[in-house]
């Protein structure tokens, strides 16, 4: 085979306003690009320990295991769910979309015995399902997402958090698109277990999953007759590489830990609450402008995530269609939804560095223009005035940078 056959790598310049990944901040980019060092050197030993305090601050958690796992988010998650389940265990899910299935999945794979707690896509669990459930009877874990991407939806948690403690429950909390985009409050809403992911509302590309989990989950990983079937995603092993023992685990992706590093130091100096903000604002530009274009939202208004907008599609339209012309003519990515969904809505994303005014504009002039050409006749030109009147109406609101920062 000819070598020259294959040309120097050039992706397409895309904005990337899907479910994810998003952009990543060219700061991430940039750290990356730094030279390696060793795994055992002091100077990279000192960077991972700089990871951890940083994903205290972002999780605001005073958690000791707060660390990465390397790998997607779905690792960090059977990780969480591999060390702590052992076969026959009850594990009660709160499922109200694609990520809540992925759980039961996940935990049914490690031999648990599954209760599925199923919300209509586009509402929330109710809390009191959870606690119906934990009453009948007793439970090792329950596992709910704070924000589903494939329906959009927020769920409150911290009434579950109290809940799992009155019930000795552990909770387990899928936070992979809500962390940096909406309050996370591992300790306040006592999680046990708070599982991200970088590709999202962080900033950076797929590929670490940082994650954090208490004394509570550390005495359950502990009292276990076995460890579990899994090296890699063995969370007492990777405590043990990334605390002061240091134990020889896994080679740690250098450049994946550089851009973690970089993408939490981003989120503290911004300040979380600002970066909340910011997301909402964004966000309500968009809904302001798709409005203006007449299209209307999925799931319940209550409940609605800012960082991932789902738009009905017009009736008679080809949604795969346009999706693929905003593509090419635009180089704008937005996505499909998954199951019931599926062919009925658009998902947008603004997250992390895509959570912009410039974006917003960018997706509604494209979206705007393609549907268009499809023959619906929305009123193009009363979009960016709506997005940029809902945008700079709120910009009083916004916080004072950098809190997380100042406390670090
Ligand atoms: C809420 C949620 N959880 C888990 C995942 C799985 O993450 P990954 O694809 O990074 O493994 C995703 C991915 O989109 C997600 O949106």
């Amino acid at each position: 085979m000819d070598a020259r056959r294959f040309e120097e790598l050039d992706p397409p310049a895309r904005l990337l306003l899907g479910s994810g990944p998003s952009n990543a901040e060219p700061r991430v980019l940039r750290a990356m690009a730094s030279p390696l060092i060793g795994q055992f050197d002091p100077a990279f030993t000192r960077i991972m320990d700089e990871v951890s305090a940083l994903s205290r601050l972002v999780l605001r958690t005073d958690n000791l295991a707060s660390f990465p796992v390397s790998g997607s988010s779905r690792a960090g998650l059977e990780a969480a769910v591999a060390s702590l389940v052992q076969p026959g265990d009850r594990v009660v899910v709160g499922n109200y979309g694609r990520f809540g299935d992925l759980f039961c999945e996940i935990a049914g794979r490690y031999g648990a015995e599954v209760e599925s707690i199923d919300a209509e896509w586009g509402r929330i669990v109710e809390p009191e399902q959870v606690v119906a459930s934990l009453r009948r009877r007793a439970a090792k874990v329950v596992a709910i997402v704070h924000a589903d991407t494939s329906t959009g939806v927020l769920q409150p948690l911290a009434e579950i958090g109290r809940a799992c403690r009155e019930h000795d429950a552990l909770l387990v909390v899928d936070a992979v698109l809500s962390l940096g985009g909406v309050e996370v409050s591992t300790d306040e809403w006592q999680l046990d277990v708070c599982v991200a992911g970088l590709q999202k509302c962080l900033g950076g590309p797929s590929g670490m999953a940082p994650l954090t989990y208490n004394q509570r989950a550390s005495a359950a990983m502990r009292a276990r007759a076995a460890p579990p079937r899994t090296n890699y995603l063995d969370l007492l092993q990777l405590e043990q590489y990334w605390g002061p023992d240091r134990l020889n685990h896994h080679t740690a992706p250098t450049s994946m830990v550089y851009a973690l590093r970089e993408a939490l130091r981003i989120v503290c100096e911004e300040g979380l609450e600002r970066r909340w903000e910011r997301h909402r604002r964004a966000s309500d530009a968009l809904r302001a402008g798709l409005a203006a274009l007449g299209l209307q939202l999925f799931g319940d208004p209550r409940h609605r995530v800012p960082m991932i907008t789902l738009v009905n599609v017009p009736w008679g339209v080809d949604e795969a269609a346009v999706r693929a012309k905003l593509l090419d003519d635009f180089g704008i990515e937005i996505m499909a939804a998954f199951g019931p969904l599926n062919g009925r809505v658009w998902r947008i994303g603004l997250m992390g560095y895509n959570a912009r005014v410039d974006n917003v504009l960018a997706v509604l002039s494209g979206l705007g223009q393609v549907l268009r050409a499809q023959g619906v006749q929305v009123p193009t030109e009363a979009a960016a005035p709506a997005a940029l009147e809902s945008y700079r109406g709120a910009g009083d609101r916004m916080p004072e940078p950098g809190i997380e920062a100042r406390t670090a």
